[in-house]
């Protein structure tokens, strides 16, 4: 056999894989969307990351584009479902749409279409996903699926092009299930998921690949198994149990953890055996701040996925030069948080955050107090804006 049929042959197999773990879903979609630029690039921010620059030359290569914060659901650990959200509900327009996507699309790997609402509701959200595609974005969304999805809906997600859906369904049973997903009707989630998978079948699409995310608390971890053999019998690809988090800024997080973490919590495992990542601090830098461009329905960005209040957001994706946005004082000064002597310019929320180690600088890096400039108010509407 030749290099290159064992070369072809490994990519085909990586392509066809029947299931979608995490880390083969990020090397099928580097295989499937890379061009010499996105890679370069994807080389310039990982190097620049481990050497912990605050001005970046790189730009981010995974986008969320949020459609929408708006939700059906009432889940009582997210701060939309809690209506906390401090950010004026809405739907992202298409031209702030558009425009992101065309500004980042020559650079990055793949879009997430969610964030802090439900995604489906956009009216929009297939054409959102269809564009993204045309530009050879991968393509990715997490759903509660708790609405009406016609059968024209659900075959237009399909035909969409999404890559990857994330199914958020933490009960077998009703009773347990709406104690989370509060308004949540498991009937019509169960029944949307079989359609999803039978017509997905019916039209020979490989595609969206379908995970049945469940996230085991007190009151549902003994339904896993149950959920699981579900999923199977169901036809999705794949079944995962993701540990349950509690919202940012939190004034009892003590009292939350007592009413909400399972009790099968021990080493580093869950019900059912899946691997569950720790609650302690990362030891790396803010990935995010390098990686990830997060932009919220009305076209604000945050530095990450966790917070979401307009507050702590970091800019403005209007601003016409992306370089300035990304590199702006709200930026440089999040990412000098990892640095020994880094040069914290304004305040920002990165200040009071322990998900990542701070100050975590390269071995033999030069050690230091961080030097905070200028201590800057980021209360709710001040405009972060430009550098
Ligand atoms: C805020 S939701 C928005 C997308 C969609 N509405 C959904 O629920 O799938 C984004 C992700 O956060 C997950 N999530 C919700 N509450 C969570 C919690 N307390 N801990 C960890 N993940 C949570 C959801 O299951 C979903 O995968
Ligand atoms: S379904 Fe998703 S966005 Fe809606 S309240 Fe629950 S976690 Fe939040």
């Amino acid at each position: 056999m030749t290099l290159s049929t064992m070369i072809g042959r490994t990519f085909r197999k990586v392509l066809r894989a029947p299931t979608y773990a995490r880390n083969s879903g990020a090397l099928r979609t580097i295989l499937m969307h890379s061009t010499p630029r996105r890679l370069a690039n994807m080389i310039l921010v990982e190097a620049e990351f481990r050497l912990r620059r605050t001005r970046l030359a790189g730009r981010p290569y995974v986008l969320v584009a949020d459609p929408t914060n708006v939700c059906n659901l009432r889940c009582p650990l997210c701060t939309t479902g809690l209506r906390q959200q401090e950010r004026r509900a809405g739907m992202m327009t298409w031209e702030t749409y558009t425009h992101v996507i065309d500004t980042m699309a020559p650079w990055a790997y793949k879009v997430n279409l969610f964030n802090w609402g439900e995604p489906l509701l956009h009216t929009h959200i297939f054409d959102m996903i269809r564009y993204a595609r045309d530009k050879n974005l991968g393509t990715s969304m997490s759903s509660n699926m708790s609405i009406d999805l016609p059968d024209e809906s659900i075959d237009a997600l399909i035909h969409s092009g999404l890559e990857f859906i994330c199914l958020s369904i933490d009960g077998a049973t009703q009773e347990n299930y709406e104690k989370y997903r509060r308004r949540g009707n498991l009937q019509l989630v169960l029944s949307n998921v079989r359609r999803l998978v039978a017509r997905r079948r019916a039209l020979g699409s490989r595609t969206p690949i379908i995970e049945w995310q469940f996230i085991p608390m007190k009151h549902n971890e003994h339904e896993v198994e149950q959920a699981r053999a579900l999923a199977t019998e169901i036809g999705v690809d794949l079944f995962r149990c993701i540990p349950v988090g509690i919202p940012f800024d939190s004034p009892n997080p003590e009292e939350l953890r007592k009413t909400w973490f399972p009790a099968s919590v021990s080493d580093g495992k869950v019900a059912g055996g899946d691997e569950i990542a720790s609650n302690d601090t990362a030891q790396t830098a803010c990935y995010f701040l390098y990686r990830y461009l997060v932009v919220n329905p009305d076209g604000r960005t945050s530095p990450c996925c966790v917070v979401s209040g307009a507050k702590n957001d970091f800019g403005d994706t209007a601003e016409p030069v992306f370089e300035k946005l990304w590199n702006n004082r709200h930026y440089r000064s999040g990412r000098s948080q990892f640095v020994h002597g880094g040069k914290v310019e304004v305040a920002t929320v990165c200040d009071r955050c322990d998900l990542f180690a701070k100050r975590s600088a390269l071995p033999g890096a030069r050690r230091g107090r961080t030097i905070y400039l200028k201590q800057e108010s980021d209360a709710a509407g001040t405009p972060p804006g430009g550098a």
